[in-house]
């Protein structure tokens, strides 16, 4: 029997792809975006100590309470800028379940979604699957700034929903506070819904500082925002982060919430309640970024490579522009199979698969992992 696919353009994603050819060449793998050092022991304990104490059955639909008081609390902290535990808060499988039960609950047929290209790729099909269509805006290599023309040209009376990604991945780049105003003024008196993905909120560097949705209430009043701990604790294959919104559209989403998955896994709820009551865990993290990224572009600074230092996230995109004319998926294929490092190429996540000569390398990676890529890159 044929079936006709509802995604018939999707193909296996590009993070599969290059750490799968990572795997069969045995290259150093600086594609996928996982680090490779280990969470913290300190909550790896705690998730033990809760499944030892019972936390073994369903949590509550959107999630275990003290997790969502603990969010409450960083939001508090952060941004002086709340959320009701008890009726804006979910805890999901990771951001990406948020993602897809945010578009979900609220995009329908010929409903428009804008997006920033380069785009994370889950955005896209998610549209597509509920029958929206994307709308794309190309941001402009290298600085990769938003034309916010462009996007007021964009809106109309289809616009459901505009995505926003900042710290921004695959780019490296942030939103300034400028840019949220711009987002805040063109969204204003419309009932247009902004799913902000802040999953690398704790990733931002050279004192920058994280421009979250919740900061502009008039933007906030009709935002989601997507986090995830598994980007945030180093335990990505814990697929665990949480979505927050006001109570009308949070009561939309958990509707969808309760078919799509009910609840996510429990123990690791009761662990990161504790964990997170600990602000250093996630206060430091930009600072052991910073220090990751200064070495590893320390260390390629005299190579071919051209690259601007990213301002956020465990990305840095480099432009290899000088080196061939080859197009981004065969370069970074040929730098895998023949050179032993793998990233990811920048066109997959383009509008018509814009070819601007760039690789994405995660440097989530141990000093000394970055320094035998380093090697590497110097040798080409
Ligand atoms: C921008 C962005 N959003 C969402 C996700 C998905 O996060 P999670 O692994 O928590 O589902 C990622 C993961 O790479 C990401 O980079």
């Amino acid at each position: 029997m044929q079936h006709l696919s509802k995604l018939p353009n999707v193909e296996t994603t590009i993070f599969t792809v290059m750490s799968a050819l990572a795997n069969k060449h045995k290259a150093l793998n600086l594609s996928q975006g996982f680090p490779n050092f280990k969470s913290d022991q300190k909550l790896i304990n705690l998730v033990t100590n809760a499944m030892n104490s019972g936390h073994n059955q369903y949590a509550p639909m959107p999630g275990s309470l003290a997790l969502r008081e603990s969010i409450t609390a960083k939001f508090n902290l952060l941004y002086n800028s709340s959320y009701n535990p008890n009726s804006e808060i979910t805890i999901t499988a990771g951001a990406t379940q948020a993602i897809y039960s945010i578009i979900s609950t609220f995009v329908r047929t010929t409903d428009e979604v804008i997006i920033f290209r380069p785009a994370y790729d889950c955005y896209e099909p998610t549209i597509a699957l509920n029958g929206g269509k994307t709308i794309s805006v190309q941001l402009e290599a290298p600085q990769y700034n938003i034309n916010w023309e462009e996007v007021k040209h964009k809106i109309n009376s289809y616009t459901k929903m505009i995505i926003i990604n900042t710290p921004q991945n695959p780019s490296g780049s942030v939103f300034a506070k400028s840019d949220m105003l711009q987002l805040q003024e063109l969204t204003k008196n419309t009932n247009i819904i902004v799913l902000s993905d802040e999953v690398y909120e704790h990733i931002i560097f050279d004192g920058e500082h994280h421009q979250s949705i919740c900061l502009f209430p008039d933007l906030k009043s009709r935002s989601f925002i997507v986090a995830s701990f598994g980007k945030t604790f180093h335990n990505t294959g814990w697929k665990m982060g949480y979505a927050c919104a006001p109570k009308v559209l949070m009561e939309e989403f958990k509707k969808v919430h309760q078919f799509n998955v009910f609840c996510v896994n429990h123990p690791i709820q009761i662990a990161l309640a504790e964990y997170l009551k600990d602000s250093n865990h996630y206060l430091k993290l930009s600072q052991f970024y910073q220090e990751k990224r200064d070495l590893f572009l320390s260390l390629i600074k005299d190579s071919r490579f051209k690259f601007l230092p990213a301002k956020g996230t465990y990305f840095q995109v480099l432009d290899y522009s000088e080196i061939t004319n080859e197009n981004d998926i065969e370069f970074a294929k040929r730098l895998t199979i023949e050179n032993g490092i793998a990233s990811i190429p920048l066109s997959v996540f383009n509008d018509n698969n814009l070819d601007n000569k760039v690789l994405r390398f995660c440097f989530a990676k141990t000093d000394d992992t970055l320094k035998q890529a380093a090697e590497i890159l110097n040798q080409i």
